[in-house]
C-alpha cells in the first residue's frame, strides 16, 4: 500500500512537471532553442483553403447567375440524406407561355452541343401568342440585379425549323415586370452561340430570366448564361466581386483549392479531375459535388489560378492520390463502403495528368498544356510552387503505392515543385501515425495536418509543434477550426496562431476551414465567411485570420512578452513577436482568453530605435458573442494610436486579441 501511494505521488509529480512543460509560451523549447536575435519563419504562414462546399462555387463565388444553365443537373447529384429532391434537368427552370401562346418543351440528347454536355431543351412553338413561348430561370434562390449595371447574356441555339426565329430575353422582377431585355434572331440550323448585353433599369434581389421564342417553329437551347459585367477584376467567366474582395481582404499568402473531400471524391468516378475543368465552359465535364449538389466546374482550374494571381496568393492545388474517399457511400460519421484505388494500369495516365498540370501552370505558351493556358488568356505562367497529393486519405497499402508513384514522378520531372502529403483527418490516431511514418520514409517536404477540435483543445495544445523534429517534413495545417464562431472560439484560434508563428520554422502554412458557406445551403458548420445572394457576413474568426495575415512577419523573436501567470493560468494567455523585414515593423500579438485583464510586459530593448507612434488593433467583447447577418459588425477589430516605448506594460483586456504594430527607425 505504502509503495502504491509512493508510486501515485511520483506519477502526480511527473504529471505536474508535464503540465508545466505544456504551460504556454515563453519557456517552450522552440523559444529557448531560438537565438535571441530571432529565427526566420515561413513567409507563407497564413493562407486560405477554398473548397466547393456549401455552394461556395456555383451559387457563390462563381458569378454565373443562371442555375442549371446546361440542363445537366441530375437526380444523382445528391445522396439519400439531402433534403432537396428536386435535382433534374429542369431544376430552377419553368416552362413559360406568355400572352396565350402555347407549345411544348422536351429534354433531348440526340444531337448535343458536345459529348460533355448531353442534355438540351427543345422548344416547339405551336402558337407564339403575344409574349412567346420559352423558359424561365429562377437563378440560385433568385437573381440579384443592380440598376444601371450591364449583364452579359449568352445561349447556344440550334434552329430546328426552316425559318429564322426571333428570340427575346427579359429580366423580370419578382412581380413579373420587365427590368431589362435583349433580342436577336436565329441565324443558322447548326448550334451557334448568341451573345447579348442587357442593361438593368431597376434593382431587384429576386429577379428571374425569361427566354422566349416569338414565332412558330422549333429550336434547341443549351448553356443559357447570365453574368454581371462587374465581376472581380472584370474577368470574363469571373467571380462575384464582393465575395472575392472579402477573400482578397484576408491578404492570404496562398490558396489551397479546389477542396478536401471534394478532391478524392465519393468513389472513383467522382474524383476531381482538373482537365475536366478547363477550356470553354460548355465543354467542361460537370459532375456531382460530394457535398450533395451539382458542380458545373465553371469555376475551374484556370479561374482558380487566375484568382490566386489576382489576390497575390500562391496557388496550392490538391490532387487526389489516385484513391477515393474512404467514406465514399457514407459519411465521416458513419463510415462508408471504403477507399477505392485506381487500377494500377490507369496510373500511367493519372500521373501524366499530374505532370500536365505543372505544364499547364508553368510551361511555356508553346508547350501542349501551356498553350491551353494561353488560349484561355494567360500566356505567362502562373508560377506554381506547391502541389498537394491526397486529402485525409486512409493510409492503406493501395494509397501508399499510388502516392509513391505520383511522388517519385513529380520529384524526378519537376524537382522545383514542393509536394504536400497527407496524414489523415485528425491530429492523432492511426492514419496520423501511419501517415507520418510513411512521410518520414519518403522524406515528403510538407505534410498536411487537419483538426477540427473544441477551443479548449487549441488552448491545451499550444505547444504541439514546439517539440516537432526540425529535421523531418515541415507542416501545413491545412484545415483547422475550433467548432464555433463565437469570440471565444476565435480567440482560441488566435492563441494557437501565435504558436504557429513561434513554430513558423517547422509550420510552413496554415489555413482555416471551410472558407465559404451560402447561409441557406450549408453542408458544414462553422465557416469563416457566410453569404447570401445580397449580403456577406464575416465571422469573428475571419477577423482573427485577417489580423494575423496582414500582420505577418518573417522573423520570430522569443521572450519579448512576459506575463506573471501561474502554471495553471498559463493556457489562458498567448503571445508572439515577429518582425516584417520589408517594412521593418515589429508586431506583437497578445491573446487573453480569460475573464480578467492580464498585465503583460513587453521588452523591445533589443530592437534599436523604435518609433513611439505605434498602432494597436483590439478584438474584444462578450466571449459568447458572434457576428450575425442582423448584426454583422458585432465584434470587429478597432485600431487606435498607441505609444510604444522600449519597454512597456500592456493590460490585455479580458477576452481579447491585441496586435501592436511598432515601426523601427533605421
Ligand atoms: O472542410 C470540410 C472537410 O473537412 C474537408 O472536405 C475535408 O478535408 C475535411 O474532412
Amino acid at each position: 500500500m505504502k509503495y502504491l501511494k509512493q508510486t501515485i505521488d511520483f506519477l502526480i509529480i511527473l504529471m505536474l512537471i508535464a503540465s508545466n512543460a505544456t504551460a504556454q509560451n515563453i519557456n517552450s523549447s522552440a523559444e529557448t532553442n531560438a537565438a535571441t536575435h530571432g529565427k526566420k519563419i515561413s513567409p507563407d504562414l497564413f493562407g486560405i483553403f477554398f473548397e466547393d462546399i456549401s455552394y461556395a462555387a456555383d451559387g457563390g463565388l462563381y458569378a454565373e447567375l443562371i442555375q442549371n444553365r446546361s440542363f445537366e443537373y441530375s437526380p444523382s447529384d445528391k445522396d439519400n440524406w439531402s433534403k432537396n429532391d428536386n435535382w433534374n434537368s429542369f431544376t430552377a427552370w419553368k416552362y413559360a407561355a406568355e400572352g396565350y401562346g402555347y407549345g411544348t418543351i422536351s429534354l433531348e440528347t440526340t444531337s448535343p452541343l458536345n459529348a460533355n454536355n448531353l442534355h438540351y431543351v427543345v422548344l416547339n412553338m405551336e402558337e407564339e401568342g403575344q409574349g412567346g413561348v420559352g423558359l424561365k430561370n429562377a437563378g440560385f434562390d433568385g437573381i440579384v440585379i443592380k440598376a444601371g449595371e450591364q449583364y452579359n447574356f449568352s445561349v447556344f441555339v440550334r434552329q430546328l425549323s426552316d425559318n429564322a426565329i426571333p428570340i427575346q430575353v427579359k429580366l423580370l422582377d419578382k412581380k413579373g415586370t420587365e427590368i431589362g431585355n435583349a433580342s436577336f434572331s436565329t441565324q443558322t440550323k447548326g448550334w451557334k452561340k448568341y451573345n447579348a448585353t442587357i442593361t438593368a433599369s431597376q434593382s431587384e434581389d429576386s429577379a428571374s430570366l425569361l427566354i422566349v421564342a416569338k414565332a412558330k417553329g422549333k429550336l434547341a437551347l443549351d448553356v443559357v448564361s447570365l453574368f454581371p459585367q462587374q465581376t472581380f477584376k472584370n474577368r470574363p467567366n469571373g467571380l462575384r466581386a464582393d465575395l472575392a474582395q472579402t477573400i482578397a481582404d484576408l491578404k492570404p499568402k496562398f490558396m489551397r483549392f479546389p477542396g478536401g473531400c471534394l478532391v478524392h471524391g465519393d468513389g472513383l468516378g467522382n474524383m476531381y479531375r482538373w482537365k475536366n475543368t478547363i477550356g470553354p465552359v460548355e465543354q467542361r465535364v460537370q459532375q456531382r459535388n460530394i457535398w450533395n449538389y451539382h458542380q458545373t466546374v465553371g469555376l475551374g482550374y484556370f479561374e482558380y489560378f487566375q484568382f490566386c494571381e489576382d489576390i497575390g496568393a500562391k496557388p496550392l492545388p490538391v490532387l487526389a492520390a489516385a484513391v477515393s474517399c474512404q467514406n465514399s457511400g457514407g459519411t465521416w460519421r458513419i463510415g462508408g463502403t471504403g477507399q477505392r484505388a485506381l487500377p494500377i494500369n490507369e496510373m500511367k495516365n493519372y500521373i501524366q495528368d499530374v505532370l500536365d498540370l505543372i505544364e499547364y501552370a508553368n510551361g511555356p505558351a508553346t508547350s501542349t498544356w501551356g498553350a491551353k493556358r494561353a488560349a484561355a488568356g494567360h500566356p505567362k505562367p502562373f508560377h506554381l510552387e506547391y502541389i498537394g497529393i491526397g486529402n485525409e486519405d486512409k493510409i492503406t497499402p493501395e494509397f501508399k503505392e499510388r502516392f509513391k508513384m505520383i511522388y517519385d514522378a513529380v520529384r524526378s520531372k519537376h524537382p522545383e515543385i514542393t509536394l504536400v502529403g497527407t496524414v489523415g483527418p485528425g491530429p492523432a490516431g492511426e492514419d496520423y501515425e501511419q501517415g507520418w511514418k510513411f512521410a518520414d520514409q519518403l522524406a515528403v517536404p510538407i505534410i498536411d495536418e487537419h483538426y477540427y477540435e473544441k477551443p479548449e483543445w487549441f488552448l491545451r495544445n499550444n505547444l504541439r509543434y514546439d517539440d516537432y523534429n526540425r529535421s523531418k517534413s515541415k507542416v501545413y495545417v491545412g484545415e483547422y477550426a475550433s467548432k464555433g464562431n463565437s469570440l471565444f472560439n476565435a480567440l482560441a484560434e488566435a492563441a494557437y496562431m501565435t504558436a504557429l508563428e513561434r513554430n513558423g520554422d517547422v509550420v510552413k502554412m496554415s489555413s482555416y476551414a471551410p472558407l465559404l458557406a451560402q447561409k441557406n445551403h450549408t453542408s458544414w458548420n462553422p465557416n469563416l465567411i457566410y453569404f447570401t445572394n445580397t449580403a456577406i457576413m464575416t465571422t469573428v474568426n475571419y477577423y482573427v485570420q485577417q489580423l494575423f495575415s496582414v500582420n505577418e512577419g518573417d522573423v520570430y523573436f522569443p521572450g519579448i512578452v512576459s506575463a506573471p501567470l501561474s502554471d495553471t493560468e498559463k493556457n489562458i494567455f498567448a503571445s508572439s513577436c515577429v518582425k516584417n523585414v520589408e517594412t521593418g515593423d515589429i508586431i506583437i500579438k497578445l491573446v487573453n482568453t480569460d475573464s480578467t485583464t492580464v498585465q503583460a510586459q513587453v521588452d523591445l530593448s533589443g530592437f534599436g530605435s523604435i518609433n513611439p507612434d505605434a498602432t494597436c488593433s483590439i478584438l474584444t467583447g462578450n466571449p459568447m458573442a458572434e457576428n450575425t447577418f442582423k448584426n454583422p459588425k458585432n465584434i470587429v477589430p478597432k485600431t487606435v494610436a498607441f505609444t510604444a516605448g522600449k519597454s512597456f506594460t500592456y493590460d490585455a483586456p479580458a477576452y481579447s486579441l491585441t496586435v501592436i504594430r511598432v515601426k523601427t527607425i533605421n
